[in-house]
């Protein structure tokens, strides 16, 4: 009996599929991650993510080691996806969703009316201009991520720092009044009625003016039927701007209004054991409020952070795990990382001496749209160790592959034969154990599965 080309493929990658996961089963164990920390309390935990970055092997491995969300740092914004009116970029932000689609991560989209990162043409438009403008912003964008957006920040950072409780002056306060939010969230709801849709602020974490002011809004909201699910605290803090003492108080407001909280782009100024124990109490606050869904760190090394002087972030500037990862860690009820290793490992020991290392390989499509696919490749060591491996993947033109993770790619002159060798932290292999790099492909037109060749390891 003879199968369709396609089907045949379709059928051998199934199988493929199924021998994977038996591979990678004993990567299921203890919550060692802050990803599977958060999940056995029922949180996600996450972080802002560059697309430039992407490409870096001990970023991707760190990112994809560690969180299941993210939240583009700035590819979502008003500047990045409609620079001039109605031409839309996604390019960049693409990157990222399926980035995390295929690793299963949720995806906070950030964000859609904001007064900052907001082209020169939006701020020079009279009132009725901006208002469809902003409508059409929120719905181009959102229904390009349809489905793929488990939380949007329809309005971020919409109040006046200080005691005023008024609105900031912006371009859509300014012309549009204060009815701008409301507006914007019930076309947000009218575009994906299946997204969460949140409005996100900084200087709201504690009990205070702005936050005062923003809880009046979202009760107000809730009285009236206006559509909004969720509040996001950005929860950057540093020593003028400290973790507040009534943060969780503060949190648990929200939420009794009957709307999850998030905490959305922490990072903390600070080093050592005081920045960790600020880490620490930010997750138990979010721990002990049932509707805090979640926490995403503004970024994933120090080296990359937006106030990189400051090292607020979890992971130094060489990857290595802080004292802040291991609160973080063990507030999450994690299964301790030992006392601070570098996250990235190295390629040392295990050297088999040559000879008997080999290893397998298996392939799996892990989604597939109407233009693209992602795919998974499994490299199993044989029956010695080994530490180093490099496989050759065989695209059919016009196929492109515009990301690569968990591996470092290199491509022939034909521009079809891809070469993928171990990213450094991940070539190391015991006997029998397995590990995984994985790809986007974009279709051109053609939808053939790619032929994956033997493994070669060293
Ligand atoms: C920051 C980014 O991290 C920087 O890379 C960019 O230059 C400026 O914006 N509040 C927000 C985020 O909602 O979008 C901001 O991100 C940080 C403050």
């Amino acid at each position: 009996m003879s199968m369709p080309r396609r089907a045949a493929q379709a059928f051998t990658a199934v199988l493929l599929a199924a021998s994977t996961v038996t591979a990678l089963s004993h990567t299921a164990a203890a919550a060692d991650t802050l990803g599977s920390a958060a999940a056995g309390k029922g949180r996600y935990f996450g972080t802002a993510v560059a697309a430039n970055h992407l490409g870096e092997s001990a970023y991707a491995g760190t990112l994809d080691r560690e969180f299941n969300q993210v939240t583009p740092e700035n590819e979502m914004k008003w500047d990045a996806t409609e620079g001039s009116r109605n031409t839309f970029t996604f390019g960049n932000a693409d990157q990222i969703v399926n980035h995390a689609q295929s690793l299963n991560m949720k995806v906070r989209g950030h964000t859609l009316v904001w007064h900052s990162q907001l082209p020169s043409w939006v701020s020079g438009l009279a009132a009725t201009d901006l208002r469809s403008a902003m409508n059409n912003h929120i719905t181009q964008v959102m229904q390009h991520y349809k489905g793929k957006i488990y939380a949007w920040d329809v309005v971020n950072e919409a109040y006046q720092d200080g005691s005023s409780g008024a609105l900031r002056s912006s371009p859509f306060a300014d012309k549009l009044g204060s009815g701008f939010i409301e507006e914007a969230f019930r076309t947000a709801r009218s575009v994906d009625p299946n997204a969460k849709l949140c409005y996100n602020d900084y200087n709201t974490d504690g009990v205070n003016a702005k936050s005062n002011a923003v809880y009046a809004m979202v009760k107000d909201f809730k009285a009236r039927g206006v559509p909004i699910d969720c509040v996001g605290f950005q929860s950057h803090f540093n020593p003028a701007s400290p973790v507040p003492s009534d943060y969780q108080a503060n949190l648990q407001r929200f939420a009794d209004l009957g709307v999850d909280v998030q905490i959305t782009e922490l990072d903390i100024e600070g080093s050592g054991s005081a920045q960790a124990t600020n880490y620490s109490n930010v997750v138990k606050a979010c721990l002990a409020v049932t509707r805090c869904t979640g926490l995403t760190v503004w970024g994933v090394t120090d080296m990359y952070s937006w106030r990189s002087s400051g090292t607020p972030l979890l992971f130094d500037s060489s990857y290595a795990k802080k004292p802040a990862y291991d609160a973080v860690l063990a507030a999450l009820g994690g299964s301790g990382s030992g006392g601070g290793d570098g996250g990235g490992g190295d390629n040392g020991g295990g050297n088999n001496g040559g000879g008997n290392a080999t290893c397998t390989v298996s392939f799996a499509k892990t989604s597939d749209w109407n233009d693209g696919y992602n795919a998974e490749v499994t490299v199993k060591a044989g029956s010695a160790p080994i530490k180093g491996w490099s496989v050759k993947v065989t695209f059919a033109p016009p196929q492109t592959v515009p990301s690569v993770w968990n591996g470092t790619a290199s491509w022939d002159s034909s521009g079809t034969v891809m070469t993928v060798r171990d990213a450094s932290y991940n070539g190391s292999l015991a006997a029998g154990a397995s590990t995984s790099f994985g790809f986007t492909a974009m279709k051109n037109g053609n939808n053939a599965t790619p032929t994956v060749g033997a493994c070669t390891a060293s």
